[in-house]
């Protein structure tokens, strides 16, 4: 059936970033359902011409080399614009029959994409409604609503509750853009298309995880959103707690979105919560140190830019193995990265060599490690010790490797892609459901009001160009472990 996807809040960055540049793909790769209509709807008075070159403009921008000139001239006729505002009602019945007339008044699947501010989302959703336009007697009407989805439990509940109240659940698409990474995917498959790594992939094998999403990126001009949310709300609550799920959840029996969601909804359930003063143990937060000087920062502002957070999964296969996340802007290099550290051997025969390891990187960490590298340099490697030719038994970490961009030749697409065709055929598996969502705040919200709440600390200052703030070592030292600070590198990879 013909498509039409209306995008909200059209003038924003996103839009000319990551929305109309996946689109711009999906149709070179023609996998776009025939006819698709674009539509922007925004407050400011542009006509249809001067959308499209403006979109032709970022979008050479950003896709640089990948951008066709010709593909463009084929895909431009598809964008409209439509001036309104989600505030008033008048807008809605109108956009309407612009968009039926678009449709030719016949039936066709629509997709609303809410990407204004999170302030205008009830609100636009309960104009939808008004106007008739979540009705499908012609055709799917699909919502997919941008992070953030509420600021904790209480607002995000609400909103779902708003939202309900005109699309049913499997309607509704709430986005992270880290589920339409590849090498989040891929997780799935590394896991559960093979059948050697899930027998060791519990407590009897893992000692501990580490889940780092670092970026060398500082705040910016995002510093009016980012002084409310920090880095909790922004990046933890989540993408982080995104990839635990997926590292943690139990095999679905199906890759479907009821039976996805709902493996990993009960590993958000089996996360402990945390009493204030367990909060204040489990977790440590930093903030670097140029930050309160940035504009739209407050001179004394406790904003953490960092966060480094421990959390344990009461459940048959995770009890006792910690699983460390954390997160930071402006740190020493941008990578995202799950480490599976695996037990050391019950008993190594190798006595005689004991201590006579020449271990690398890190002589705390000399047992078997596997790192999955999200990005950049996106790929896996299994670190294992391998004696060292002409010695006696000496023994060092070597390392098997597996390199996505050496072993698929081709960029790798961008999430936005994957997930914007899923919307679009009625896939919900790689999008939040309302429960996850809820479940997701309940992890995040205690440790925040910790925070909030604890005037007499504040975080951390750390340096930018680093890996947080110093207390971050003796943070996790604490509990017996050592961070794996490691800038992505594969071999075979031009960074
Ligand atoms: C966004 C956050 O959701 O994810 C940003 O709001 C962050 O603060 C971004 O920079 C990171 O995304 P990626 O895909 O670059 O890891």
């Amino acid at each position: 059936m013909s498509q039409t996807i209306i995008i909200f809040g059209a003038s924003g960055d996103l839009t000319s970033r990551k929305l109309i540049p996946a689109l711009y793909q999906l149709e070179r790769k023609k996998r776009l359902d025939k006819p698709c209509r674009i539509v922007g709807v925004s407050r400011t008075p542009i006509s249809d011409t001067q959308w499209r070159e403006k979109l032709q403009n970022t979008t050479r921008e950003f896709l640089g080399e990948r951008f066709d000139q010709n593909c463009w001239n084929a895909f431009a006729p598809m964008i409209h614009y439509f001036v309104g505002d989600v505030e008033k009602q008048e807008t809605f019945p109108k956009l309407n029959a612009m968009l039926q007339s678009l449709e030719n008044d016949e039936p066709a699947n629509r997709l609303y994409y809410l990407s204004t501010a999170p302030t205008f989302y009830a609100a636009t959703v309960k104009q939808l409604g008004g106007a008739g336009m979540a009705d499908e007697s012609h055709g799917a009407r699909r919502v997919i609503i941008e992070k953030p989805f509420g600021t904790d439990w209480e607002t995000a509940r609400q909103l779902n509750n708003d939202v309900h109240r005109v699309f049913q659940e499997r309607q509704i698409y709430r986005i992270d853009h880290y589920l339409g990474k590849e090498t989040v995917n891929n997780l799935l498959v590394l896991r559960f298309a093979n059948a050697i790594f899930e027998p060791i992939w519990n407590r009897n094998y893992i000692d501990h995880v580490q889940i780092t999403a670092n970026e060398e990126v500082l705040v910016g001009r995002r510093a009016p959103f980012y002084e409310k949310a920090g880095i909790l709300r922004d990046m933890f609550q989540n993408h982080l707690l995104q990839l635990l799920t997926f590292t943690a959840m139990e095999p679905p029996a199906r890759f479907d979105a009821d039976a996805v969601r709902g493996e990993k909804v009960k590993v958000l359930h089996a996360i402990r919560g945390m009493s204030p003063e367990e909060a204040a143990v489990n977790t440590l937060r930093g903030q670097y140190r140029s930050y309160r000087s940035e504009s739209d920062v407050a001179p004394n502002s406790r904003t953490a830019t960092y966060a480094a957070v421990r959390l344990m999964i009461d459940n048959w296969r995770w009890k006792d193995v910690p699983f460390y996340l954390r997160s930071g802007k402006g740190m020493s290099c941008r990578t995202t990265q799950i480490i599976v550290q695996f037990r050391r051997p019950p008993h190594l025969m190798f006595a005689k060599s004991g201590g006579n390891f020449e271990t690398y990187p890190m002589p705390e960490i000399d047992a078997n490690r596997m790192l999955i590298q999200i990005q950049p340099a996106e790929g896996i490697q299994i670190h294992f010790l391998t004696k060292v030719p002409d010695t006696e038994m000496q023994m060092r970490q070597t390392e098997f490797q597996f390199n996505f961009r050496e072993s698929f030749r081709g960029e790798l697409p961008e999430a936005y892609e994957r997930l914007l065709l899923d919307a679009m055929h009625g896939d919900a598996s790689l999008f939040a459901r309302s429960d996850e969502v809820e479940a997701a705040w309940r992890i995040i919200d205690p440790i925040q009001s910790t925070w909030d709440n604890s005037l007499q600390s504040a975080p951390d200052f750390y340096e930018v160009n680093s890996w947080g703030p110093p207390a971050a070592a003796d943070w996790i030292r604490r509990f017996g472990h050592e961070w794996f600070d490691s800038c992505p590198l594969l071999r075979g990879e031009s960074l």
